[in-house]
Order: structure tokens, then sequence, then C-alpha cells
């Protein structure tokens, strides 16, 4: 089930967001939050280094690492959320699928599935791809896959090539956590903001579940709620607004 809350804009957004994440922390002793990086998240990020909620029983997860960054690789996303979150707060564990496994990329995601079993999520943040991709799962990728080793696609190596200094720096692969390890968490909480979400917005509204457009699988989720600014909705149509927004009421 899909709810919509709509945000004025980015900050309102990630405030929203963080709302939704605190008070997920604070329900109980032993919690496991999904992270995301990519700029939409970046916000919620700076809320908790100022806001500094309790984390030391917070353990968390990553969606997804670029295949052949090491950790310490600056565009790495372990080094992302090192740098945006995890040295600021005492987090109790925090786990990024390994991109320079010593054995290979599948051993890699075969040992993340492992701790994500151990881990079960209950809160997952996800942005979205102006293609619809959620974590790094593309156009095609299979609704029933773990863990796994994935190639981006053209429109993703251009989207994230911002972060490199050339499109060629860009991995052309990655670990991701599959449709099915991120539909196994309790909850959902996508975010979305500005005109280059919007399409794919109205896509995960309209469209009935397809692997050719991986965040539609959401529909298939009991509890996920999308926070989108009015850039993020703008194709969306009075009635789609209602409709969902009420849901969320
Ligand atoms: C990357 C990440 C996704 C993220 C997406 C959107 O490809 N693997 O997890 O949701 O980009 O990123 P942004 O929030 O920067 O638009």
């Amino acid at each position: 089930m899909l709810k919509l809350v709509l945000a004025n804009d980015e900050k309102e957004i990630s405030q929203k967001a963080y709302e939704i994440m605190e008070q997920e922390i604070n329900s109980k002793d032993d919690v496991t939050l999904g992270l995301a990086t990519g700029s939409s998240p970046e916000g919620i990020y700076e809320l908790f280094r100022t806001k500094k909620p309790k984390t030391n029983h917070v353990t968390t997860v990553n969606l997804d690492e670029y295949l052949g960054l090491e950790g310490t690789h600056p565009k790495s996303y372990r080094h992302f959320m090192n740098e945006k979150l995890f040295n600021h707060l005492p987090f109790k564990e925090t786990f990024v699928p390994d991109g320079a496994h010593p054995i290979s990329g599948e051993e890699a995601a075969k040992e993340y599935d492992a701790i994500l079993n151990d881990h079960p999520v209950d809160l997952q943040l996800l942005g979205i791809g102006e293609n619809g991709h959620i974590a790094f799962n593309e156009p095609g990728a299979s609704f029933d896959a773990g863990t796994n080793v994935t190639d981006l696609t053209e429109s993703t190596i251009n989207a994230n090539s911002r972060y490199f200094k050339t499109k060629d720096e860009v991995p052309t692969q990655a670990v991701t956590m599959g449709i099915a390890s991120i539909l196994k968490a309790k909850k959902i909480l996508l975010i979305a903001s500005g005109e280059k979400k919007a399409k794919a917005i109205k896509e995960l509204i309209e469209l009935a579940p397809t692997e050719t457009m991986p965040a539609t699988a959401l529909k298939n989720h009991p509890d996920v709620t999308i926070v989108v600014d009015k850039k993020a909705a703008s194709l969306l149509n009075e009635k789609q607004l209602k409709q969902y927004s009420k849901m969320s009421s």
C-alpha cells in the first residue's frame, strides 16, 4: 500500500522523513535502519548530525556499493555514509556491501544476504532513480532477486557522473540489495524531489507492478510512505493526489 505525503520543497521532505525515522528509532530497544545514498537523503543526514538522536541501539544496512571501489575511495558509498553520518553518531553497527571483495562481487553479495538475514530491516529509506531504479535495481531487474552484482545503465551512469571528475570514472557495476531484499523491510520510506523525478513518480503511481519499472515493486509491499515535493509530484493529477494522500491521514 502506497501513501503519499506532499512537501513544499526538499527541506520539508528531509524534515518529514527525519521525523518518521526518529519515531522508528525511538520505538524500540533494537532497531535496524536501511539507509540510502545519493543527494536525496543528504538533508536527512544533516538533521541527524544536528539533532543527534540516540543511535547506540541502531544497526544500519545500506542498499548498495559501486563494484571496484574500496570503502576508503572518496566516491564509494561507504565513504559517503562515513562522512555524512557514521563519523558523527555512535551506531551499534553499520553495514555497506563490500565493493572490493577479495574474492568477487558475487561473494560480497552472498555475504551481504547473510548480514540482512541476521538484521531484518525495520524501516528502509529509499531514493529513486530517474529511470525508476531503486538501490541499483535497474529496469528489468528481477523482483525475486536478493543481493546481486548488476550492470549500471547509461542513464544511471550519466546521472551519477556528477559526483565524478569524468563520466569514464563512474563504475559500470555495483553490488546491490535486490528487490526481494528491499521488500522484506517492515516499512519503506521513499523520498523524491525535483522535476527530474516527476516521470518516475507518475509511473510509480500509475503502473501495475512491472519489472521494466523497478520502483513499481513497492506496490507489492504493505507499508510504503512516499514523501515528495511539488515538483516531483507535478505530473500527478488532482484525483491521484487526493487518492494517495488520503491514505496517509
Ligand atoms: C543512485 C543510488 C540510489 C539513489 C539514486 C538517486 O543510483 N544507487 O540508491 O536512489 O541514485 O539518487 P539521487 O538521490 O542523487 O537523485
